[in-house]
């Protein structure tokens, strides 16, 4: 493991709202107003194949803070611009960072679908229900680097936006609990959940991957514990004594008030986490009965463009 790499990925005094606000840059607005119908339609439905973009100052502070700690970005943009401005200025930061996947679609709206996660394998993103603390994809061979949000509504009550730092959490267990952590560094199986996938028993104990792990882009945490434990009851096996005293003990770290951040996004904001050791949940929540002012986050996933894993 890359000592320096780690400490530069801990949160030093969390949380601390000092860190992680700017706003919206004039350059990107600015060149998003120049675009035409043309050049916004292919950002909006093709966005990796804009390639005109812009870049300065803002681009570096932008990807040394989602690099290094704090590992996220709060970008506010105001509430002034129409939702296809604002979609297309967090088109433009999002293509600033990299390449974009597409398996639920490049921009993925996070709406309350009226659906259910307890029963059936759906991503909990299209509920309203609380997501429990989690970075982003079930899935062994896909892991977004940095995980986007544009909202577009905040939703009438809750849906607050929670973030908690991995990392702290790795040295937390390393001085109090070495042995847990040595079994969360090892393969655990998930729930098959993506879409064009097929939940079954063989694909789901071929899902095995560590929670803890150190590949080539440094330091990773791959955590949801609902499809951990939703693996092993479906594979008919009993959750090691170890693995669920891990489970307790992440839950009960990231659930203490000094190690998480807490805050609601408005319309206009824009968020960014490194998925690699910035944990995020989000409170239940309920829409009023406007249809048109839905709680709506836009969602991208994005990998470095010399990232192996774009599919
Ligand atoms: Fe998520």
């Amino acid at each position: 493991m890359n000592i320096d790499l780690h400490s530069a990925l801990r949160w030093k005094n969390p949380p601390d709202s000092y860190f992680f606000t700017c706003i919206l840059d004039e350059v990107i607005s600015g060149y998003v107003e120049s675009l035409t119908e043309n050049e916004k339609k292919l950002l909006l439905e093709n966005p990796n194949d804009f390639d005109s973009l812009v870049s300065g100052d803002w681009q570096e502070q932008l990807l040394l803070k989602l690099t290094t700690s704090p590992g996220c970005i709060l970008i506010k943009s105001g509430e002034s611009f129409s939702d296809e401005t604002l979609r297309c200025i967090y088109a433009l930061y999002c293509r600033s960072i990299g390449l974009l996947n597409n398996r639920y679609g490049y921009f993925f709206d996070v709406v309350d679908q009226g659906l259910d996660y307890t029963k059936q394998a759906i991503p909990v993103s299209k509920t309203r229900s609380s997501t429990g603390y989690h970075t982003d994809s079930t899935a062994k061979e896909y892991l977004p680097d940095i995980v986007g949000l544009l909202c577009l509504h905040p939703g009438a009550v809750g849906g607050d936006s929670l973030l908690t730092n991995a990392a702290n959490l790795y040295d937390h267990l390393l001085q109090n609990h070495p042995d847990v952590l040595e079994l969360m560094q090892k393969p655990i199986i998930r729930d098959v959940i993506t879409p064009g996938t097929t939940n079954s028993v063989e694909s789901i104990k071929e899902n095995a991957f560590p929670i803890f792990s150190f590949p080539i882009e440094g330091f990773t945490f791959r955590y949801m514990r609902y499809w951990i434990e939703s693996a092993y009851q479906k594979t008919g096996q009993t959750l090691p004594t170890k693995l669920i005293q891990g489970l307790e003990e992440t839950d009960h770290y990231f659930s203490n008030p000094d190690n998480y951040l807490q805050f609601k996004l408005e319309r206009g904001d824009i968020l960014f986490l490194n998925n690699r050791f910035i944990c995020h949940n989000r409170t239940a929540f309920e829409n009023n009965s406007s249809k048109t002012l839905q709680r709506t986050l836009v969602r991208t996933w994005i990998n470095s463009e010399k990232s192996e894993v774009l599919k």
